[in-house]
């Protein structure tokens, strides 16, 4: 059965292959198909008003079905006006009648409608990836604070964001920082970005990475993820960081480390996963050889600075889906991949459902954890309880048949003692 619901989406048509795909992505999601399980039974978000603005994809929508499942009244808009996949768009609003708000490509005007669009539901609950809701919320729709339990935020530049926010002291509501469990950032940002980055370069442009040098700008959890992967693939390595401990790191991986400006000059490939402005900017532009490919998979699309690009050249033309070249006054041919918006969800469908099933098993327990204790958290940045996390990681390695050994008594005893010594 279908059925129409509100909701603004590109073509309402698409419905039957995003239902494949939502269902196809499903099967790599054993964590959270068992919360849904549990959720369909016991209803433990009956009845709340819920507001979602994720990344519009296969993996999303199984984690919007499992909400509803548990009695959740949710609507969802996008978080990134270039990562919506348009056919899950379709199938959320008339096959799952969850109300959904995002088009591919959207323009900016169009993004913030959509926000105000899902804020108009009057939200008791947030989900975000990036903050635009609740920075929406605390800025131009101050009128709802007052009716908000807290909200969740499943990404590293959110949570950035949101800590900015409490350290101000302007944060009105607690918020679960999802990012910060173990079984998210170490999974869905290092193998998860890692993979869906490399994805997106070579879906986009067919390159061999093999013998190629790829700069990766930043060394956190996506960045080494990042780096690891190209290094797989045969590419040679650099990276450029500022934190002295991460660049150690980084050295001691067995990469180049070296500033980026220097780096421009040998790079073939430049990937930006810092989370800040302006990473890959000007000079480091000025200095790239012939054919370089920049790509950027941080969450804001100011990690490259596009105006500079723009001035550096005499003319830009689209070569490729996601690809434009931009012509220096020299003949040097530059190309910046998915218009500097993160590229794995741009030009590629993001991270794979195995890993997204870990990051959204931990959304879901946490709009469950942040209703039953709403009452007793201060409007701050928390994380999940540390047995939930643990939990995930439980479920994920039985859903994947590994079994491990646990501690015998002696043991436990052991490691709470500090009598015995040498
Ligand atoms: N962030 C990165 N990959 C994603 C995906 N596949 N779905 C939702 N959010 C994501």
């Amino acid at each position: 059965m279908t059925i129409s619901i509100k909701g603004d989406v590109k073509d309402i048509s698409l419905a039957p292959r995003g239902k494949d795909r939502i269902e196809w992505a499903a099967k790599d999601m054993p964590v959270l198909r068992l919360i849904r399980e549990r959720f369909e039974k016991e209803q433990p978000l009956k009845g709340v008003r819920m507001a979602g603005c994720l990344h519009i994809t296969t993996e999303t929508a199984n984690l919007a079905i499992t909400l509803k499942a548990g009695g959740a009244d949710l609507v969802l808009c996008a978080s990134n006006p270039l990562s919506t996949q348009d056919d899950v768009a379709a199938a959320l609003v008339s096959v799952y009648g969850i109300p959904t708000y995002a088009i591919k490509g959207e323009d900016d005007q169009t993004y913030y409608n959509h926000i105000n669009a899902v804020l108009d539901h009057k939200p008791e609950m947030t989900m975000d990836d990036g903050c635009d809701l609740v920075s929406t919320i605390h800025t131009t729709r101050k009128d709802l604070i007052d009716g908000i339990i807290g909200g969740m935020e499943e990404t590293t530049t959110g949570v950035i964001r949101l800590h900015s926010m409490e350290n101000q002291k302007v944060l009105r509501f607690p918020v679960l920082a999802v990012n910060d469990s173990d079984t998210k950032h170490m999974f869905d940002n290092r193998y998860g970005t890692g993979q869906s980055t490399l994805d997106a370069i070579i879906r986009s442009t067919n390159v061999l990475l093999a013998g190629r040098t790829v700069v990766v700008l930043g060394y956190g959890w996506c960045g080494r993820g990042v780096a690891s992967r190209a290094h797989g693939h045969g590419a040679n390595v650099i990276v450029c960081e500022v934190d002295p401990t991460r660049a150690l790191e980084a050295v001691m991986d067995g990469y180049r480390v070296m500033p980026g400006v220097e780096a421009a000059a040998l790079g073939d490939i430049f990937i930006s996963v810092t989370g800040d402005l302006h990473v890959i900017d000007q000079a480091m532009m000025e200095r790239m050889k012939e054919g370089a490919l920049i790509a950027n998979s941080g969450h804001f699309n100011d990690e490259i600075n596009i105006p500079a690009l723009e001035k550096l050249a005499v003319s830009k033309r689209r070569v490729r889906d996601f690809v434009d070249e931009y012509t220096y006054a020299d003949g040097r041919h530059i190309h910046l991949l998915a218009e500097g918006r993160l590229v794995n969800l741009s030009a590629a469908e993001g991270h794979p459902a195995s890993v997204m099933d870990m990051s959204f098993a931990n959304q879901a327990l946490g709009s469950e954890y942040m209703l039953n204790h709403a009452k007793e958290l201060e409007p701050k940045v928390y994380t999940l309880p540390a047995e939930m996390d643990k939990e995930i990681a439980r479920l994920k390695l039985h859903a994947m048949g590994v079994k491990i050994d646990t501690l015998t008594p002696a043991q436990e005893k052991y490691l709470n003692s500090w009598e015995s010594g040498t």
